[in-house]
C-alpha cells in the first residue's frame, strides 16, 4: 500500500463532512472592515482553534498583536528527519456588498450546480478547510504526518494586513520553516491546476478636493464658479494616458520589463479574448486598456495598474441644485516586481499633489503599502508541487502571475532568507471573489485536498539544507 492510499481514501469517503465544515465555518460573517462588528471574527477564530485541535494539530493558540483581528496558529512536529511546511490562509473576509444582487444570503452558504455560495468560501476558508481535510487525513488513517506541519491563519488579510510586521517580529519563531505552502490564488482555467509565481503589489491614497468652505446654489452661482467634482475628475482623468495606462512619468519609469523568456512562457498560456469577455461579464464592445503592444497578461501581472476604488461625492437620491464644495476619492495603484511600495506611494502623492485645476486645494493622504513578490518556480519544493498537482487534477500545472496582492508572502519569504513559497489555490474565472456570489467550484476543491495529500508527501522527500 502506498503511503498516500489510506489518506486519499479518507478525503473521498469524507468529501460531504468537508463540506458541511467548509458551510459551518462560512456561516460566520468574519469581516475585519472598519464600521463591522469584531464579534464574528472572534467567533471565527474560535472556531478555527477548535476545528485545528478536533484534528490533530498541537499547541494551537490564538496569536494577537495590538488590537489586530485575531490569528489562528497551530501545529505538528513529530516527523525530526523531514522538513517543515508552514501553511497560510485566512480567515476574514470581504463585506457581502449588495444584499440585493445575492442569489442566496451571503453568510447562508447554499450548494447550487457544482459550487458552494458565500462570503469568503473560496476566499479564503476553503484554503484553510482544504488543508484540515488533508492533515485530519493523514492524522485519522495513519496516525502521523510525513512531514512537519505550521498553520497560521491569518484575520486581517482583506483589509492589508496592518499589523504585519509587528505580527512577524513577536511570532517569528512560530513561522520559521523550509518551505510555506499559500492557499489564497487562482487557478487560471476550472480544472487547470496553477502555480502563482509572481504577486503584484498594493498601495493607496486618498485625494481631498474642495473648492468651497460649504455647497452653494447652482444657479446662483454656477458659471464662474467650479464645483469640487468636476475639478476631481480633472485630476483623476490626468493619471492615464490616452491608452488608460499610468501616466505617472516617474513610477512607469520603474517598471522592469519582462524577459524574452518570460514572456515567452506567459505566450504559452491559454487565452481567449471571447472567453475572458465573458468571464468578466464585460459589455460587448468593451476595449482593453494598458500598456499597448503588451498581452492580456502581461497588463495583468507584470504592469501596474491604477483604479479608483471609492468617491464620496453626493450621490444621486436626494441630490441637489448645488455646486459641491469637498469630494473625496480612494485611489488604488498595483504595483509589480521591482518597484518599490513606498517610493511609488510618495511619487503618486507628489503626482496628485501637483494637479490643482482651478487652484482648488488638494490634499492627499498616504494610505496602505503591500510588496510585491516574485520567485523563479526552480528547485525540489516547486518539483514537489508539480508531482502533487499533477497527480491532484490529472493534469500538468501551469505558472501564472496574480494581479491581486497577499502582504504576507513578500516580508515572510525575506525573513527566512528566501524560502521556496508555493502559491497554489482555489480561485477561477468564476468565483466572483470580493463581488456578489462569491462561489467555490467544489470539484476543483476535492482535486485540491487531494494534491494536498500528495503534496506533504512530495515535500516529505526533498532534502532539508
Ligand atoms: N485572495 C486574494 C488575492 C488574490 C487576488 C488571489 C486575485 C488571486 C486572484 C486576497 O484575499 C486579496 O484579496 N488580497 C487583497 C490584498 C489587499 C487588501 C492588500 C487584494 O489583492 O486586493
Ligand atoms: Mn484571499
Ligand atoms: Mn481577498
Amino acid at each position: 500500500m502506498s503511503l498516500t492510499e489510506a489518506p486519499l481514501h479518507y478525503i473521498k469517503n469524507n468529501f460531504s463532512k468537508f463540506c458541511s465544515d467548509l458551510m459551518e465555518h462560512a456561516k460566520i460573517p468574519s469581516i475585519a472592515f472598519p464600521g463591522f462588528p469584531q464579534g464574528p471574527l472572534e467567533i471565527s477564530a474560535q472556531w478555527v482553534k477548535a476545528h485545528m485541535q478536533k484534528i490533530g494539530l498541537e499547541n494551537v493558540e490564538i496569536l494577537r498583536v495590538g488590537d489586530a483581528p485575531p490569528y489562528v496558529y497551530g501545529e505538528w512536529l513529530h516527523s525530526p528527519d523531514a522538513p517543515t511546511v508552514l501553511l497560510y490562509a485566512h480567515h476574514d473576509v470581504q463585506p457581502p456588498g449588495r444584499d440585493s444582487e445575492w442569489l442566496s444570503p451571503p453568510f447562508s452558504p447554499e450548494l447550487r450546480d457544482g459550487r458552494l455560495y458565500g462570503r469568503g468560501v473560496v476566499d479564503d476558508k476553503a484554503g484553510g478547510i482544504m488543508h484540515f481535510a488533508a492533515i485530519e487525513a493523514y492524522l485519522k488513517t495513519l496516525g502521523k504526518l510525513p512531514l512537519n506541519i505550521k498553520f497560521i491563519v491569518e484575520g486581517e488579510e482583506e483589509t492589508g494586513s496592518a499589523h504585519l510586521s509587528e505580527f512577524l517580529d513577536k511570532y517569528s519563531e512560530y513561522l520559521r520553516c523550509d518551505v510555506m505552502v499559500l492557499t489564497d490564488t487562482a487557478n487560471l482555467q476550472i480544472g487547470l491546476p496553477s502555480i502563482t509565481y509572481r504577486l503584484r503589489g498594493i498601495i493607496d491614497a486618498i485625494l481631498e478636493v474642495r473648492t468651497l468652505d460649504h455647497p452653494v446654489h447652482s444657479g446662483m452661482w454656477g458659471g464662474p464658479v467650479p464645483d469640487a467634482l468636476m475639478a476631481l475628475n480633472q485630476i483623476l482623468y490626468s493619471l492615464h494616458d490616452e491608452n488608460g495606462y499610468l501616466a505617472i512619468p516617474e513610477i512607469i519609469s520603474n517598471v522592469p520589463q519582462i524577459s524574452d523568456k518570460e514572456r515567452g512562457q506567459l505566450k504559452k498560456l491559454p487565452f481567449d479574448s471571447e472567453v475572458f469577455r465573458q468571464e468578466l461579464g464585460a459589455v460587448s464592445n468593451i476595449q482593453w486598456i494598458g500598456k499597448k503592444d503588451s498581452s492580456i497578461y502581461e497588463r495583468l501581472w507584470c504592469q501596474p495598474s491604477l483604479t479608483v476604488i471609492g468617491v464620496d461625492a453626493p450621490s444621486i437620491q436626494g441630490a441637489s441644485n448645488q455646486l459641491v464644495d469637498c469630494v473625496r476619492a480612494k485611489i488604488s495603484l498595483r504595483i509589480v516586481s521591482g518597484m518599490d511600495p513606498s517610493f511609488c506611494l510618495e511619487k503618486l502623492c507628489q503626482f496628485l499633489e501637483r494637479q490643482t485645476p482651478f487652484n482648488c486645494d488638494v490634499k492627499v493622504t498616504p494610505g496602505a503599502c503591500g510588496s510585491p513578490w516574485k520567485v523563479l518556480p526552480d528547485g525540489p519544493a516547486f518539483e514537489a508541487a508539480k508531482k502533487a498537482l499533477t497527480k491532484g487534477y490529472d493534469k500538468e500545472p501551469v505558472y501564472i502571475g496574480c494581479g491581486g496582492s497577499i502582504p504576507f508572502v513578500e516580508p515572510l519569504v525575506n525573513k527566512f532568507e528566501k524560502v521556496p513559497a508555493l502559491l497554489i489555490g482555489l480561485e477561477d474565472p468564476y468565483c466572483n471573489a470580493h463581488g456578489e456570489n462569491e462561489s467555490l467550484h467544489l470539484g476543483d476543491w476535492k482535486k485540491g485536498m487531494i494534491s494536498a495529500v500528495h503534496l506533504y508527501h512530495e515535500l516529505s522527500q526533498i532534502s532539508i539544507a
